[in-house]
């Protein structure tokens, strides 16, 4: 079959990441899809950046003329614009997309849906929440046939990562933000994290997944970890606690019978012998609640340019095969009408 052109949006840690494997292991890539991935061109917003490991011959500042000739786009870029108008472009051209845009999927993932479903091409976003840990697959394929009740996770590696910090070394709240930003844990605007705006957008995608139905990040109740100090810290260790940020989405009864769900983010004392306690640094993990499968637990690295760079290149050879061999993954197009609970109702 015909080689299949690969586009880049975004080579940041992630997009350098994404665009070395690419390159790296086209050989096997290409086996496993079954016709040759040619990366055909990375958009950037500054040529000048040096980008360790990719070929300076594939960046462009064009990105829109770089989506037109593509069969696959691969969206790293992050932020709601140029990312939410060149993904509706490429949908446009028939593309297949894949990207790891949380902020976009939770404020208007149902348009970007919509879209790709009219088109008939694939959207994928593994890599939108928890980084290389696949459960965006789990909750919205295998779990299809049952019914979730609750999905509880600690999904931003950030503040898993600072939180540790100041509990095992002292450290301050700037200082160990400081760190996850060199280790290429945190947000470029790192109040995304610190403020559960990062959480918060991974809780209202697994929400929508989880419960078929649309819940948008305005929807998440959400508390972050700036007011907590090393002393608080400190103190819930003392207690046998450890304080983790959990995003937690759940089906709900409100006081007038109204079913529905709810879903939150905030700092929570988890007892130091629950599984959830032992998650340390940039590691994620997430629980399901369902009623034939019972339990679940998922637990793997949630940030950092390779763990996320491997979720997108599974996406990409899954969207790569089905151009290939026809057909395509699952469509986010019928909803179930479960309205989000206010905080009071649960
Ligand atoms: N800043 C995010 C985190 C990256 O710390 O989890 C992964 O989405």
């Amino acid at each position: 079959p015909d080689k299949l052109k690969v586009a880049l949006l975004g080579c940041g840690v992630v997009g350098t990441q994404v665009a070395r494997l690419l390159t790296e292991q086209a050989d096997d890539l290409g086996a496993r899809v079954g016709a040759p991935l040619d990366l055909v061109g990375v958009a950037v917003r500054d040529l000048s950046v040096p980008r360790e490991g990719v070929d300076p011959a594939l960046l462009t500042t064009n990105a829109e003329a770089l989506v037109a000739g593509a069969d696959v786009v691969v969206e790293v870029m992050g932020g709601i614009e140029p990312a939410r108008s060149l993904i509706l472009r490429a949908i446009e051209h028939g593309a297949s997309v894949v990207t790891a845009n949380k902020a976009l999927l939770a404020q208007d993932g149902p348009t970007l849906y919509a879209a790709a479903d009219a088109a008939g091409v694939d959207l994928y976003f593994e890599a939108a929440v928890a980084g290389a840990i696949p459960i965006v697959r789990p909750v919205r394929e295998s779990l299809a046939g049952d019914t979730v009740r609750r999905v509880l996770g600690i999904v931003n590696g950030t503040t898993n990562y600072v939180l540790d910090r100041m509990a095992t070394d002292g450290l301050d709240l700037d200082q160990a933000v400081k760190e996850a930003q060199a280790l290429g844990y945190a947000e470029a605007d790192p109040t995304a994290d610190v403020e559960g705006f990062d959480a918060a957008a991974k809780a209202a995608i697994l929400a929508s997944l989880a419960f078929h139905t649309r819940v948008s990040i305005d929807d998440v109740q959400r508390e972050g970890i700036t007011s907590l100090t090393a002393d608080d810290v400190a103190w819930a260790a003392g207690t046998g606690h450890v304080i983790k940020l959990l995003a937690i989405a759940e089906r709900n009864t409100a006081d007038d019978g109204t079913e529905g769900i709810q879903v939150r983010v905030h700092p929570a004392l988890v007892p130091a012998d629950h599984p959830l306690a032992g998650v340390h640094g940039a590691f994620n993990a997430v629980f399901v609640e369902a009623e034939a499968a019972g339990e679940l637990m998922f637990y793997g690295r949630g940030a950092g340019g390779a763990p996320t760079a491997s979720a997108i290149l599974g996406d990409v050879v899954s969207v790569a095969r089905h151009r290939v061999l026809g057909g395509r993954g699952p469509v986010e197009s019928s909803y179930a009408d479960l309205p989000v609970l206010p905080a009071a109702a649960a």
